[in-house]
């Protein structure tokens, strides 16, 4: 009876530390993914103001690490933005992933507009709809100005966000 009753305790005991055992990568994934959630957004310096005429947008490649549910990436190009200089020296900035699908939106010089090429989306140079099958206009980013070094720089708050709705819904 004493020698079942040890047993018993036993398994016990190891079923505990098993339990443990599986436990812990899972509640270290759970916490991970939480705390990403949590993150703020990441900001990147992409240009110096004076390097941009008023009223032409510039493409910036955003360089960074990517990080998925299991891997980290080495530094790459994550997405791109579409930054205009207005008269007023304030800046514009867009995501330039199509709100429709995810292609990479252009920008056409003559016309004054943006285009993606995938479906025939059109916006004005403010970000709205022309024509096309998008949802929504543009996405815009939020950017300030900074000075660094004495020198004044473009920085933007870079995220993605959800294509195929109207809402602009955040996914960082
Ligand atoms: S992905 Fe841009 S129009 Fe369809």
């Amino acid at each position: 009876m004493r020698r079942r009753k040890f047993l018993k305790y036993c398994t016990s005991v190891l079923s505990s530390i098993y339990a443990i055992i599986l436990a812990v990568p899972a509640l270290g994934f759970l916490f991970s993914t939480l705390k990403r959630g949590q993150q703020e957004k990441e900001t990147y310096e992409l240009a110096k103001l004076n390097d941009l005429e008023p009223g032409v947008p510039q493409r910036f490649t955003i360089i960074d690490r990517r990080v998925d549910a299991w891997t980290k990436y080495p530094s790459g190009p994550i997405g791109s933005v579409w930054i205009s200089k207005n008269e007023d020296e304030s800046i514009t900035a867009f995501s330039s992933t199509c709100p429709h699908l995810g292609c990479v939106v252009d920008y056409v010089p003559g016309d004054k507009v943006f285009f993606c090429p995938c479906h025939a989306a059109t916006f004005e140079s403010n970000g709205s709809i022309v024509s096309g099958p998008q949802p929504r206009g543009m996405d815009e980013l939020n950017a300030s100005i900074k000075t660094i070094r004495g020198e004044k720089w473009i920085v933007v708050e870079y995220e993605k966000f959800e294509t195929g709705i109207a809402e602009k819904v955040s996914i960082n």
